[in-house]
């Protein structure tokens, strides 16, 4: 069942010589999780954070932490990430090697269980795994970078993992990322997303602009603004 829009400002696109500061004020601005992007300069080309970030970052939020590991090997860090303060433990299918090994084991230290696709990767990958997630995270742009702009063609694999999660009748989180922006947000939602990753689209414009920010990305998708519309 697909839920409210919940968003997940990502912490990439913050000024990260105030992360602290960063993440308090998104989090007064009205965001539902921090999204933590971890990059290795070997499954992605670039390199971000590890998890004594996630540990200094924990104290400045109650919200959850949404850690996206983009990284190969994953499983030796796992119960780093976990014992650092991470929520949500999100990995890739394409990481290896062995993937179902990786979700029982984020399972077994007790965090909700998540599981991505790069944009090449067909939804077919994921169907076997279904039952072992709480979360399935789409990227809409290659990884490794934030800025870049949404690859639309995604937006039917969304629909086909919309359903997916559905007929599997488990309560299974539908994580979008890469490229979100207002326009993009509607159609992510429209597609059957119900969780959005907005790094720029998030941070742009300064403090004073992020409560507005994430309000604009939860606006409702347009065929439900027509169905209000129709209605009153
Ligand atoms: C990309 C990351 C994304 C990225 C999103 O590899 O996983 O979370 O930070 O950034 P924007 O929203 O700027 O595309
Ligand atoms: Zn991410």
């Amino acid at each position: 069942m697909q839920q409210a829009v919940r968003i997940a400002p990502s912490i990439l696109a913050a000024d990260f010589s105030r992360l602290g500061d960063e993440v308090r004020a998104v989090t007064a601005a009205g965001a539902d999780l921090i999204h933590v992007d971890v990059m290795d300069g070997h499954f992605v080309p670039n390199l971000t954070i590890g998890p004594d970030m996630v540990k200094a970052l924990r104290p400045h939020t109650t919200l959850p932490l949404d850690v996206h590991l983009m990284i190969a090997p994953v499983d030796p860090f796992i119960a780093t990430f976990a014992e650092a303060g991470a929520d949500i433990i999100t990995a890739h299918v394409e990481a290896g090697p062995d993937i179902r090994r990786t979700l029982e084991l984020v399972r077994s230290l007790g965090k909700k269980v998540g599981i991505s696709l790069k944009p090449a990767t067909p939804a077919a990958a994921i169907q076997p795994l279904i039952g072992l997630v709480d979360l399935v995270l789409v990227m809409t742009v290659n990884p490794g970078f934030g800025g870049q702009s949404f690859i639309t063609s995604q937006l039917d694999k969304i629909t086909e993992i919309r359903r997916m999660i559905d007929a599997s009748g488990r309560m299974i989180d539908l994580e979008v990322d890469g490229g979100i922006n207002a326009e993009t947000a509607r159609a992510a939602v429209s597609a059957g997303a119900d969780m959005l990753v907005a790094g720029s689209a998030t941070f742009k414009g300064g403090v004073g602009a992020y409560a507005a920010n994430i309000g604009r990305l939860r606006a409702p998708p347009d065929d439900t603004r027509r169905a209000a519309a129709r209605s009153s």
